[in-house]
């Protein structure tokens, strides 16, 4: 029967996580890292389906799901979060297949940028997304440390931290952040960081200036943080790991831009350790990454 390529359904989401989980863990078991992933309730993908639906793609042999995308627009910034297949169809042309049909999304929305992270040790992602025009430009690394040795480690800031409690008041605050480091607002996703019990917002300032913000995660992950300059990432960075190192989670993290010097030294310095390669692909250059760390490879 031949494969099925078909606009995703609310009921497909949690199918579709448990087979992006199982991809994912043979993926990273073959190259040696072990099984990373847990299913995870597929919140974000909800609020996509119902924002804009044209990115979510399922392929379905005989009823049964082998391949899902989801790709997510802000402004003119298409981001794909998540290209998954199932171990046994890959290299059939599954892969290119739904990426033709969430790049519909990016050309009907005239995005300007195309971009996504991937695994930097796959090199048939890497290849299938070269071949589309979305070429790797800049490594990411995922870091993680023991809260304790971090706490240590870290250099005394004098920002000061305010928890985002009312995020229409900083809109304009948090706009020129986003818009800074990325060309675009992030208005709607941080709407979806509000609203999640795991997550906590802050800004921070030096003096009365808004010099960053940070979202940090109940688990230690900091990210996604914007810096209002590059002076300023390892102060708003190193204030953000000391909050996330006061948590509850034994170990924090972040995914750190191998272009953000500063924010890579700091965490380094601090006794964090990289866990993951990855590599962000884009058609076209974008965004300062010397002051932003994205969240994830799905988040961005
Ligand atoms: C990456 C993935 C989504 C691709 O899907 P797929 O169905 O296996 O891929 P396809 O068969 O459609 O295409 C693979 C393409 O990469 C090319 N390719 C493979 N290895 C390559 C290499 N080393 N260098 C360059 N190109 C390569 C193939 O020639 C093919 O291109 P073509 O169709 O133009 O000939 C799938 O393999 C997968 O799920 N992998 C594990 C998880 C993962 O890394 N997902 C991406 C996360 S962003």
């Amino acid at each position: 029967m031949p494969i099925l390529y078909r606009p995703a359904r609310e009921t497909d989401l949690t199918r579709a996580q448990e087979l992006i989980t199982a991809s994912i863990n043979d993926l990273t078991q073959r190259h040696g890292f072990g099984a990373i992933a847990a299913v995870r309730p597929p919140t974000f993908q909800l609020h996509a389906l119902a924002d804009d639906p044209r990115g979510l793609w399922i392929a379905e042999d005989d009823g049964r799901i082998v391949g899902a995308a989801f790709s997510w627009l802000c402004g003119d910034l298409w981001f794909l979060a998540e290209l998954f297949i199932d171990p046994a169809t890959q290299g059939a042309g599954v892969g290119g297949q739904l990426l033709s049909r969430v790049f519909a999304q990016a050309d009907a929305a005239g995005a300007r940028t195309r971009a996504l992270i991937t695994f930097a040790f796959n090199t048939v992602s890497q290849g299938l997304y070269a071949r589309h025009g979305l070429y790797p430009r800049l490594p990411l690394h995922m870091l993680s440390g023991d809260r304790a040795t971090v706490a240590a480690a870290l250099p005394a800031t004098q920002l000061h931290s305010e928890v985002i409690e009312d995020i229409d008041a900083l809109a304009a605050t948090l706009d020129a952040l986003d818009i800074g480091a990325l060309g675009v607002s992030r208005a709607k996703h941080r709407r979806l960081l509000m609203d999640d019990p795991a997550m906590t917002g802050y800004i921070f300032r030096r003096g009365a200036a808004c010099v960053g913000s940070a979202w940090i995660a109940g688990s230690g992950h900091v990210g996604p943080l914007a810096a209002a300059s590059p002076e300023d990432v390892a102060d708003v960075f190193s204030a953000a790991l000391a909050i996330a190192a006061r948590g509850q989670s034994k170990r924090v993290s972040a995914l750190v831009p191998g272009h953000g010097e500063r924010a890579l030294a700091l965490a380094v310095q601090a006794g964090m350790r990289m866990t993951l390669p990855m590599v962000l692909a884009s058609n076209r250059d974008f965004g300062d990454w010397r002051r932003y760390l994205p969240r994830s490879p799905i988040f961005m």
